[in-house]
């Protein structure tokens, strides 16, 4: 049985709880690794809550800057939906806590790490099979899993050894959030039927009035400036988020396919992850070879499956990685977006690398396509039916 162990803490009831029972039940060390992935809230209090509940070690890492640069970019770069449209917010953010996890056990001697998932999700597969990839030799714990506690149970045994919980007893929300979008759960969502409240959703409201145009420029692939102005990629994607979310425009309902087997009901909100993978999509219809961005069309959702299924650190993530790369070369460029209320859509783009020939395109004077071509390509084109038609009937 291990001696000190890492637990992914997010100060929450569950990873408070698990601080104190994994000491108790396994007479472990526990150090506390909270992660900043851009979910916000006031790390300095969990710190201290991670203390009262009896972690030896706390540590925060901010983890914003590599979630953006080496999860968020590949996932732009791949145009990385789920099932054709959740952007996994939540996939991508636990290898990079994984990595984490693993580097603090390598730091303070330990030879386990722990998470506070339920045997129900795919964040367990993501934290279990990311950890084992990176460090083989470490065990990991799942407390919450082994407790068999209700939510009940939970808030008592806090009570019960002084563990200072903050339980928002209205909120009958599960949510994960971080620097590319939130993920709603449970409650009245349960019911696929249900409309979600509007109490769910904080990055969206249609607020706003009128029309709004932005543009936003990618450099081989990747956002790198909001209306010519510079950014860091976490707060461009903040900063469009905060142009779009008040339109009511950015989210996701669906009945979605959970790696251990389970139909969820999910609702996403990621206005400024929705507007940059339309705005990136776009702008490859512009500056990719034909044959290429076909091809790249049928990889794309199997990189998003296996990133969703937890498979992050696999070779076959990491060889689709190396060809979605390669077709990033001149994805560079501007796309122009409009809001309007309810609604966020492509407007224009333009690219120096543009394939778009408009001497080819044009209906009008200027036209250098050479027609005559045309006639024996399309003949040609269609041989093998004339064949067929002539020898065997055909269609008619
Ligand atoms: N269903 C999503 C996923 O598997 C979201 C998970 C969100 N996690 C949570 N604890 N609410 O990526």
């Amino acid at each position: 049985m291990s001696k000190r162990v890492v637990l992914a803490y997010s100060g929450g009831l569950d990873t408070s709880v698990a601080v104190h029972w994994m000491g108790k039940e396994l007479g472990v060390e526990v150090i506390a690794l909270a992660a900043d992935v851009g979910q916000g809230g006031d790390f300095s209090a969990i710190e201290d809550r991670a203390r009262a509940a009896g972690a030896v070690e706390v540590e925060v890492v901010d983890a914003r800057a590599d979630l953006a640069a080496h999860y968020v970019a590949p996932a732009i770069r791949a145009n990385a939906r789920y099932e054709g449209r959740y952007p996994l917010v939540s996939a991508l953010s636990r290898p990079v806590i994984s990595a984490a996890l693993v580097d603090a056990a390598r730091r303070y001697g330990a030879d386990a790490v722990a998470h506070g998932c339920t045997g129900k999700g795919n964040d367990q597969v993501r934290f279990e099979v990311s950890v084992r990839a990176l460090a083989p030799e470490l065990e990991v714990l799942a407390p919450v899993r082994m407790w068999g506690l209700t939510r009940e149970d939970c808030i008592a045994y806090a009570a019960a050894h002084d563990i200072p919980v903050q339980v928002r007893s209205d909120s009958p929300y599960s949510i994960d959030e971080n620097l590319w979008g939130r993920a709603i759960e449970c409650g009245v969502l349960e019911d696929p039927w249900e409309s979600p409240p509007a109490d769910v959703f904080a990055l969206t409201a249609e607020t706003a009035t009128g029309e709004r145009s932005f543009s936003l420029t990618f450099d081989e692939g990747v956002p790198t400036a909001l209306d010519g102005r510079a950014l860091p990629l976490e707060q461009l994607v903040a900063e469009v988020g905060a142009i779009v979310g008040p339109y009511g425009w950015g989210r996701v309902d669906m009945v979605e396919n959970r790696r251990v087997g389970i139909k969820s009901r999910e609702v996403y909100e990621c206005p400024g992850a929705l507007a940059i993978l339309a705005a990136h999509e776009d702008l490859e219809g512009l500056t990719l070879e034909r044959d290429v961005a076909h091809e790249k069309a049928r990889l794309e959702p199997r990189w998003a499956e296996l990133v969703y299924d937890g498979l992050w650190f696999s070779p076959l993530r990491q060889a689709i990685d190396a060809f979605v790369e390669s077709t990033q070369r001149h994805v560079s460029g501007e796309v122009r977006l409009t809001c309007s209320p309810g609604r966020c859509d492509v407007a224009g783009r333009r690219s120096e690398v543009s394939l778009y020939d408009y001497e080819l395109a044009t209906y009008s004077a200027g036209d250098r396509f050479e027609h005559r071509h045309a006639e024996g390509f399309v003949r040609l084109w269609g041989e093998s039916l004339s064949t067929w038609a002539r020898r065997q009937g055909g269609a008619g």
